[in-house]
């Protein structure tokens, strides 16, 4: 059976109506990647207002671990909706908050004793990560790498590297300083030279927080080399400076480890959560060493809707499913299916230079020129077109736009899997081509 199935040129009727009314009223910033609307969705599969069937490879940019609408969270979600929707965590205390940080301090691996705090967003968990870290060390610096993204608030946009539009339209706060990402691929700098590259931007005695995405994903899924965060882990304690893992996107299960970071078997002193874990409900978390969060005066972190009782009746339904349905084994097995097939990719098709990734986090990277590693945006941009024009939608990432990154749900089938490669292995195969030679055929005089 196709779980994939256009059945009107896209976008359909009902969707260019949609389009009509949006532009009179959504503010024209907010743009979206599909040019059609969705009516339902199920596991890894989303129907849109017309009909049509597509694979959401995205899963709602990385939120959807478990899938769409997965029924225990939902008859959760249901359950808590009739006992209360809201009461604000600081006015009037609730038990679902409590259990679930019980299981996610349980969940974080290492010496110390952790605590937890919710959040509406990735950006929010990270900004209040850095309050937390400038609040214990009483220090203002904060060190982040090249290709890192963090978010779009004011602090967590200049933490990120995509000047444009960010940085140039928007401004920047103070205090945060970005070095290199050792990449063997584009630069010389190896994961020994972390420590003297952060002497000679900032004065160590001033830096409360190194803030590292364990895989970086709108960078491109770029896993850090041999030693980096070793040596990041080894310098920070070093210098008293927190190392803050950003598991916003790497973190909940796609790696094969709950944590990404535990793939590396380091202890960070704080990893801030998002996307996944509330299967699309919006809640963010930071966990941490319990003694960073005592040093703070009390009300000095906090916000109104976050941790709200419905996300956290999601968010521990979605750790049970994880646990029960064995969804780490699954990303792991999800993996080396891609993994297979991605390595086929790039032996039939010369513009795909690089496959890399860990677990079901995997990507592969269009190139031009390997000699100088020169990025092939348009062949990227012409192959997530035409998959989705024929089933399957997939998110680009890279400060070029010339990376295909893969965050599905985990939920998804093996068939479900192996159509959805199929079609973005016949979109490659349509974009790289070769056009065949227009010959200009003289007419005949009679
Ligand atoms: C690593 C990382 N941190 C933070 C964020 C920001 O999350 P949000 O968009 O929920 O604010 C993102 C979003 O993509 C992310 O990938």
């Amino acid at each position: 059976m196709k779980h994939t199935l256009i059945k009107t040129e896209l976008p359909g009727p009902k969707s260019r109506e949609l389009t009509e009314r949006r532009t009179t009223c959504v503010a024209s910033p907010m743009d979206s990647l599909a040019p059609f609307y969705i009516k339902h969705g199920q596991g890894a599969v989303i129907e849109d207002v017309d009909g049509n069937r597509f694979l959401d490879f995205t899963g709602g940019w990385g939120c959807l671990v478990t899938g769409y609408s997965p029924e225990k969270v939902v008859e959760a979600i249901k359950t808590q909706s009739e006992s209360f929707l809201h009461s604000d965590f600081t006015v009037i205390p609730y038990e679902p908050w409590i259990e679930l940080s019980e299981m996610l301090a349980k969940k974080a691996k290492g010496k110390s004793e952790k605590a937890v705090a919710f959040f509406n967003s990735g950006a929010e968990a990270v900004e209040n990560a850095v309050k937390i870290a400038r609040g214990a060390t009483k220090r203002r610096s904060i060190v982040v790498f090249e290709g890192a993204f963090h978010g779009r608030t004011v602090l967590t946009m200049t933490m990120t590297q995509r000047p444009m539009p960010y940085k140039y339209v928007f401004g920047t706060a103070p205090d945060v300083h970005r070095l290199p990402y050792p990449n063997p691929r584009k630069n010389k700098y190896s994961p020994k030279d972390f420590e003297r590259l952060l002497l000679e931007t900032v004065c160590p005695e001033d830096v409360a927080a190194v803030i590292i995405e364990p895989i970086q994903g709108e960078g491109g899924f770029n896993v850090p080399p041999e030693g980096f965060l070793e040596e990041i882990r080894r310098v920070t304690a070093k210098y008293g400076i927190l190392m803050v893992a950003d598991e916003v996107q790497s973190g909940y299960g796609r790696t094969g480890k709950f944590f990404a970071i535990e793939n590396w078997g380091i202890e960070p002193d704080l990893i801030t959560l998002g996307k996944s874990i509330a299967a699309g409900l919006p809640l963010s978390a930071v966990i941490g060493d319990k003694k960073y969060f005592d040093s703070l005066p009390k009300s000095s972190i906090g916000s109104t809707f976050g941790g709200n009782p419905l996300a956290c009746a999601a968010a521990i339904e979605v750790i049970r499913m994880i646990d029960g349905d064995k969804l780490l084994e699954r990303a792991l097995n999800i993996g080396k299916t891609i993994r297979r097939s991605f390595e086929g990719f790039r032996q039939k098709y010369p513009s795909v230079k690089d496959v890399r990734g860990i677990g079901a986090m995997l990507a592969i990277e269009f190139i031009k020129d390997e000699e100088i590693w020169s990025p092939d945006t348009e062949t990227c941009q012409k192959v997530i077109q035409d998959a989705r024009d024929n089933g399957v939608i997939l998110a680009g990432a890279g400060l070029n736009k010339n990376v295909i990154r893969l965050l599905l749900p985990l939920v998804i089938t093996d068939e479900q899997l192996a159509e959805g490669l199929g079609i973005i292995d016949k979109a490659i195969e349509n974009a790289t081509k070769k056009q065949p030679m227009k010959v200009k055929v003289k007419k005949m005089e009679n």
